[in-house]
């Protein structure tokens, strides 16, 4: 065994994280590491990490006892670890960031900013991130931040390198190309542990499994001798019903209305993010828009939502008048709101306790809310989500990733908005919890929400959405009722080149 964990156990206040886990790692092997949100996958890596330097049990590193008392120490003992949450300084270079803490020294001692330029390229051609080395990381959007994320690691050798769900804001080619990584890290005789709430990657990915449920191992084993349900039945304890897709009919009336929109490329004079957008929102229907990583599905969203007032040129008809939208204040004020796909910038207030985050939204428009009221609102979201915690009462810094995710989502369900603007909004939580979601989705569209979904899980959209727009390079390609489409020519109409190249844009 190369690394070896004998009765972890963890626990955080009115939480038991770990209970006697143990965990046996070969060289050269993907590792499948599953449990529910909440179920301790991600404390276990902190563990081997060094992050949490107080536990019980023992960790054995080449059959040496070994106990790491920082992140730094672990990095020496050869562990790196790719986090859940991105952990990227905003204001530095992506360069910058790569050799944050190990920088590059000429003989002289100096800075060696040219070899450590030269590195970054080569490693972010590797991970396929077409940036230049001094971008800096503000300017990235979520996907790109997770594939910096994963070029860092590169530049280590480290032996045992733990991945907390790498792929949550990756889309299949990007997912794709990780695993071609993984593959080849193996190759070098390298141990990986992967965590992913997708099942279809694991099986792609993984030689062997091991599932926590409640901080307990359930079972462990070759993936290549168990099956999905089996998988599930272990992480939730019993047989999980899959969706199956019920879309309504009959909605008739328009409750948004897009014409011509167009926004200005925010660092490219005289070329357009997005061009030519027109669409219509009808009362209580989900509309789902496809698209790969860059399309600029994000960007419409945040538009409409009044994020770029001075890049940004549309007509709008709400219910039949025509408004504008010229700051997400406004946006709120005509009944939007915006789940974006941002959880730690901009969902979260990480400091404060889940009712106080739940009760933020409705607060900008009333002037005190009661907080029994508050609590009541609080719990009654916990229930209907599965949130796992303690009480309303627990600071959301506390809570696992999915779990906070569920907490954002929470958030913008309890303004009741008319039109709800979604972005990968089920990025991180679990199988059983994402069906609940799915469920509560379309009771909300029944009950006359209407719901835009930005999601690259093409499944997810299929599943819910009653039609389904698609873009590519800041344009829409194509235009399906949920009846009559399927993957192949969803993925068809994503590809960039699509559009008329007479009608394509000049790009300077
Ligand atoms: N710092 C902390 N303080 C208090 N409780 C914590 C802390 N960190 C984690 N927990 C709790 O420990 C449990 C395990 O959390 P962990 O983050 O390991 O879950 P996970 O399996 O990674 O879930 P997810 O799939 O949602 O990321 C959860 O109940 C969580 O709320
Ligand atoms: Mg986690």
């Amino acid at each position: 065994m190369l690394l070896e964990t004998q009765n972890i156990s963890k626990s955080f206040p009115g939480v038991k994280a770990l209970d006697q886990v143990s965990l046996r790692l070969q060289p050269a092997s993907v590792n499948a590491l599953l449990g529910e949100n909440g179920a301790g996958k991600s404390t276990l890596l902190k563990i081997l990490t060094g992050v949490y330097a107080r536990y019980e049990g023992t960790i054995l590193l080449n059959g040496e006892p070994v106990r790491f008392g920082s992140v730094r120490e672990a990095r020496q003992a050869g562990i790196a670890i790719i986090h859940q949450e991105l952990n990227l300084v905003p204001q530095l270079t992506v360069a910058e960031n790569l050799f944050l803490g190990q920088e590059l020294r000429t003989p002289l001692g100096l800075l060696d900013v040219a070899g450590m330029n030269r590195k970054t390229e080569e490693v972010l051609a590797k991970v396929n991130l077409a940036i230049p080395p001094q971008t800096r990381v503000q300017r990235l959007k979520v996907g790109e931040q997770q594939l910096v994320e994963i070029a860092k690691v590169l530049l280590t050798d480290a032996a045992v390198i733990l991945m907390d769900e790498p792929t949550s804001a990756l889309s299949d080619a990007e997912i794709d190309n990780l695993h071609r990584i993984i593959r080849a890290l193996k190759q070098e005789g390298r141990t990986i542990v992967y965590i992913s709430h997708k099942m279809d990657e694991l099986f792609r990915i993984a030689d062997t499994y091991s599932v926590l449920r409640d901080g307990v191992m359930q079972g462990e084993g070759r993936m290549a001798d168990t099956t999905e349900q089996e998988l599930i039945r272990m992480m939730v304890g019993r047989d999980v019903r899959i969706e199956t897709k019920t879309n309504g009919t009959g909605k008739e009336e328009e409750v948004l209305r897009v014409s011509d929109l167009g926004l200005q490329h925010p660092y490219v004079s005289r070329r357009m993010a997005l061009q030519g957008i027109s669409f219509g929102l009808k009362k209580g229907e989900i509309l789902g828009i496809f698209g790969l990583m860059g399309a600029g599905r994000t960007e419409l969203l945040e538009t409409l939502f009044g994020l770029h007032p001075d890049r940004s040129k549309f007509d709008l008809v709400l219910e039949g008048k025509p408004c504008k939208v010229q700051s997400p204040l406004s946006a709120i004020r005509q009944g939007l709101a915006f789940v974006t796909e941002d959880r730690k910038g901009e969902g979260l207030i990480l400091g404060a306790d889940i009712s106080a985050n739940i009760s933020l939204p409705t607060l900008a428009g009333k002037a005190v809310l009661r907080k029994s009221k508050e609590n009541a609102q609080a719990r009654s979201y916990i229930s209907r989500l599965a949130i796992k915690t303690p009480s309303e009462g627990q600071l959301c810094r506390n809570l696992s990733g999915g779990n906070q995710q569920k907490v954002v989502l929470a958030k913008w369900l309890s303004t009741q908005p008319r039109i709800l603007f979604m972005d990968e909004p089920t990025r991180g939580i679990d199988i059983r919890a994402k069906h609940d979601f799915y469920e509560l989705m379309k009771q909300l569209a029944a009950g006359g929400m209407s719901i835009i979904l930005v999601s690259s899980e093409i499944p997810e959209i299929l599943t819910l959405s009653d039609r389904i727009l698609v873009m590519a390079e800041g344009r829409i390609t194509a235009s399906f009722s949920a009846s009559d489409v399927d993957e192949d020519r969803l993925l068809k109409a994503a590809l960039p080149g699509q559009i008329n190249p007479d009608r394509r844009l000049r790009q300077p």
